[in-house]
């Protein structure tokens, strides 16, 4: 969501006449879009300031603080840091380059973090960066306020995109080559059109579904309470859907998942995926997962454990709970399991993922499955990468030309992360 945010700011700034540099000691003019979903991701914005300290107004870039922090700690940043000229808060992107605008000719710092109600969004403004890949955002905002999560502070409530928006953004991006589209929203099964009666997220997929030049169509996250059978149909219909969901379990202690206010209970989930994988038996599922919540007993974590062996995910995020501000967690329930046991278990937990995850992509070995192509590989020039319908990322010897397109890959070697092949038909 962040990422996609900094496209549309970008877009911005490039419509106001900015030119984006890769030389920071180049800019007039430094952006940084920040995350508040964890107290590590939060200190970065300030560790990210430190080059500028000590540099005179007239040496150093104008500097504008965006995202989830600049809309939490507000006009609290422009005091713990005069370096900053400009917070605009997440609701109110558009009004970035008027406010870096003013306060170069004000000299003095402005601020934005009002709450806004429409998540309309021009056409055509947003840079994209990846060629093959389109994000697109369907729902701002979250309501459920789980008792550990920022997000229903920093992103404001659930607000829905129109529709017609949606559409006329895919067909934008398809028309600049775009042809795998990431739908994005906090609880994406949560849609409802505001302006087509009757369409929620398996109509929304649907209609998408049938926009020519779409291949493939991913969304996150959706939430395991609202994963209904028509979801779970129009997953196993729809040709362009990959066959992989994102399904946040959080916690497998029913205790645990309770006190974080997540309305499900570990059978729920266990049902759920069951009844998914019955409908659909090749579908990859993938998690995050959150360790030393408050309260959370050696027999909590072990459930964890246990959930996690029994669902056998593709993949997880994994995180050591932080503890944010305003949320009911922080409030009401004392952030108790030490730093060191945190630790502990999040190096357990990840132990047993990986080796799942071995397991997992052995099955893969002499198999032939179709990738699209996304990239040159980081390490190697010669190498390609991509990913299945399940998202497992398969690296093989291509070509540049062949970004975008899908390859028939059969499956030689295995690693945990990812698994590498040789392409025979493209
Ligand atoms: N501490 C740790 N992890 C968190 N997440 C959200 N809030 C917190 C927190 N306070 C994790 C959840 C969520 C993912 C985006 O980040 O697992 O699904
Ligand atoms: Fe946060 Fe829960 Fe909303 Fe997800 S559903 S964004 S975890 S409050």
């Amino acid at each position: 969501m962040n990422v996609h945010d900094s496209e549309r700011l970008r877009g911005l700034l490039e419509t106001a006449g900015f030119e984006s540099t890769e030389v920071i000691d180049d800019a007039d003019l430094v952006l940084i879009n920040t995350c508040s979903v964890r107290e590590r991701a939060q200190e970065k914005l300030f560790a990210r300031l430190d080059r500028f300290n000590g540099k005179s107004r007239e040496s150093r870039p104008t500097i504008a603080v965006t995202g989830c922090v600049a809309q939490q700690e507000g006009a609290k940043i422009l005091e713990r840091s005069p370096l900053v000229d400009v917070v605009v808060g997440t609701q109110a992107l558009t009004a970035l380059p008027k406010l870096v605008l003013r306060a170069e000719q004000e000299s003095v710092p402005q601020i934005n973090i009002e709450p806004y109600d429409s998540v309309s969004f021009p056409l055509g403004i947003a840079v994209r960066k990846d060629p093959v890949k389109a994000y697109v955002s369907i729902i701002e905002g979250c309501n459920d306020f789980c008792s550990y999560c920022v997000v229903p502070y920093t992103r404001g409530h659930e607000r829905m995109r129109p529709a017609f928006e949606i559409i006329d953004e895919i067909a934008e991006a398809v028309a600049s080559g775009r042809t795998e589209i990431h739908l994005l929203g906090q609880i994406v099964n949560h849609y409802q059109a505001p302006d087509i009666e009757k369409c929620g997220f398996s109509e929304l997929l649907a209609r998408i579904d049938r926009i020519a030049g779409v291949s493939r169509i991913r969304f996150a996250s959706p939430h395991p309470r609202h994963v209904t059978t028509r979801v779970i149909d129009a997953i196993r219909d729809l040709p362009s859907v990959c066959k992989h969901l994102h399904l946040p379990a959080q916690s497998g202690s029913t205790r645990t998942l309770e006190r974080m206010r997540r309305r499900y209970t570990r059978d729920d989930y266990l049902r759920l995926v069951e009844k998914i994988r019955r409908a659909i038996p090749r579908i990859a599922l993938s998690t995050d997962m959150i360790v030393g919540f408050p309260g959370e007993s050696r027999e909590d974590f072990a459930e964890t454990l246990s959930l996690t062996q029994e669902v056998g995910f593709k993949s997880m995020f994994s995180f050591k709970y932080s503890e944010r501000p305003n949320t009911l967690a922080q409030k009401r329930m004392p952030d108790d399991v030490s730093e060191v046991e945190k630790g502990f278990r999040l190096t357990e937990l990840q132990r047993l993922q990986q080796g799942i995850q071995l397991s997992l992509n052995k099955e893969m070995l002499g198999q032939t499955v179709e990738v699209l192509v996304e990239a040159t590989s980081r390490r190697r020039n010669n190498e390609m990468f991509g990913r299945t319908t399940g998202n497992t990322v398969v690296n093989f010897p291509g070509e540049q030309r062949w970004v975008g397109q899908l390859a028939n890959v059969k499956i030689e070697r295995i690693g945990p992360n990812s698994v590498w092949g040789r392409v025979f038909d493209v």
